[in-house]
């Protein structure tokens, strides 16, 4: 498969790794100061373009890639308050998307099981919930995108709790995440349930980057030759 990559950070260069090893082809390299080749044919022949960039430059490069008819996999978090024109683009004309706030099969694994107990956690109002999320410093979101996915799979499920809201919960019915940024962490998810006798957690700890590379790979080689807006629901039978 002919793969773009746009956004040649940490995910960038781990992923060229892991796509080179499947035995794919990077035809282009986009970042910063050469976005001019969005216009290249090198561009023009990818059969995916894997996009992990910034919150703020993400919608622009979606577009890029939807006027050269490349399909995407989207990586980057912190974007989420244009998904409906990206869902736009996909269902009025026919373009590929597949997003995930997290590529790694240990933390989807990790979703199902977050829903799982909260759906059981609904029915024991002595237990509190929250969250803490632990990342590098160098990340410019918070709380993460997987941190959102996590909470919305409480909201969904318990009941008693309507919104989650960032540090210390301010009514009962608040979600609270409490997010830390310290050294190189590549991401730990964290969800409390606390009565006033014991305290149940489940916890997703990243040793690495590598799980979401694979994970954005295996995504791109699902999504190429699909149309419309996909997500590891589509991709994973759990
Ligand atoms: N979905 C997941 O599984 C997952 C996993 C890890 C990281 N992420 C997200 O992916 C994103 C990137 O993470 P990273 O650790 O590689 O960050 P990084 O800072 O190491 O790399 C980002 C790269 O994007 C480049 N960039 C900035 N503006 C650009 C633009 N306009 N066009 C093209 N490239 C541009 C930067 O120069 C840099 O090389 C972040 O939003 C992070 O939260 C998602």
């Amino acid at each position: 498969m002919n793969i773009a990559l746009i956004g040649y950070g940490k995910m960038g260069h781990e992923i060229e790794k892991i796509a080179l090893g499947r035995g794919h082809k990077i035809v282009s390299i986009i970042d910063v100061n050469n976005r001019h080749d969005f216009d290249s044919d090198a561009f023009k022949s990818a059969d995916i373009a894997i996009e992990f960039s910034t919150p703020d430059s993400a919608i622009e490069n979606y577009h890029k890639c939807f006027e050269a008819n490349v399909a995407v996999v989207a990586g980057t978090t912190g974007w989420l308050d244009h998904l409906d024109e990206v869902k736009k683009a996909c269902e009025e004309d026919g373009k590929t998307f597949f997003y995930a706030s997290n590529y790694s099969l240990g933390v989807n694994i990790f979703f199902a099981l977050n829903k799982y107990l909260a759906k059981i956690m609904n029915d024991y109002p002595d237990y509190n919930v929250s969250m803490e999320e632990t990342h590098h410093i160098h990340k410019l979101d918070a709380p993460s995108g997987t941190a959102i996915t996590l909470a919305e799979g409480v909201l969904d499920n318990v009941e008693r709790k309507e919104n989650w809201i960032l540090e210390t919960e301010s009514k009962p019915s608040d979600l609270a995440i409490h997010c830390i940024r310290e050294g190189e962490v590549p991401g730990i998810h964290e969800i409390v349930y606390e009565s006033d006798a014991d305290v149940i957690s489940i916890k997703h700890d990243a040793k690495s980057r590598k799980g979401f590379a694979l994970g954005a790979v295996v995504a791109a080689e699902f999504a190429k030759g699909k149309k419309g807006f996909l997500g590891m629901k589509d991709m994973l039978n759990f």
